[in-house]
């Protein structure tokens, strides 16, 4: 365990855009090789392995938020069901910044606070941008690039569904530094080598928002 988490540590810092290594790798493999849900339903052996709580996993985080997902590599019962499910916690000003998930559909509602949400399709598409206040859902089209922003002074949480056991994730700012810099300002027209070291790290996958609603819920007393 200590040793996994030294090299999860190790690439971390090898890399802005690590992802999240298979925590029981064996026993997902053993899932995977099974012929039959029954099967599967007789290694799943006890209730326990069926639950899963977000807020009990290390990836959870109040500030700046955090997505928790129960997926192939953090939840095996999901191995043969088709979907993943996540927890998007934000805390005041919190935001997830611009990602796509390169397979998976993704349906997001609010269940708590109001969360502003936005997505582009493709080149020619429009920006489609609304508010996710509780009840509300909207969805992220597969591999559509799209980011959403607290800008409440209060936590806002949602509930994300994802068509797929391994969506995925490919966060923007952070992977396109792993392309060559000269080519990066060229796309861009700027230089651009000097942002890399700029770039927030995505520890927990959210990252603290705009300096205007920063400074707007400091002098409000809704953040530190
Ligand atoms: C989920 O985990 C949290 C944090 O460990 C704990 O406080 C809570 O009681 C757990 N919820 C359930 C229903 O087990």
């Amino acid at each position: 365990m200590l040793l996994k988490n030294t090299l999860w540590l190790a690439s971390l810092t090898a890399s802005l855009v690590a992802g999240y290594p298979t925590e029981n790798s064996e026993f997902a493999v053993q899932l995977k090789m099974q012929t039959t849900q029954l099967d599967r339903l007789g290694s799943l052996d006890n209730n326990g392995k069926w639950f899963f709580n977000f807020t009990a996993q290390s990836s959870y985080v109040g500030d700046p938020g955090s997505v928790v997902t129960a997926n192939v590599a953090t939840f095996p019962a999901v191995i043969g069901n088709g979907m993943s499910m996540a927890l998007i916690t934000l805390a005041p000003c919190g935001m997830l910044p611009a990602h796509i998930h390169p397979r998976a559909s993704n349906y997001v509602v609010g269940t708590k606070g109001s969360t502003r949400t936005y997505f582009f399709e493709e080149n020619g598409a429009r920006v489609v941008l609304g508010t996710l206040n509780p009840g509300v859902m909207t969805i992220f089209p597969q591999a559509a690039l799209h980011t959403m922003f607290n800008d409440r002074c209060t936590e806002s949480t949602l509930i994300s569904a994802l068509s797929s056991e391994d969506p995925g994730t490919l966060t923007f700012a952070n992977s396109l530094f792993e392309l060559p810099k000269d080519l990066i300002s060229s796309a861009f027209g700027a230089d651009m080598s000097l942002l890399k070291n700029r770039i927030p790290a995505l520890a927990s996958n959210a990252i603290a928002g705009t300096r205007d609603c920063l400074a707007r819920c400091r002098r409000s007393g809704g953040r530190r």
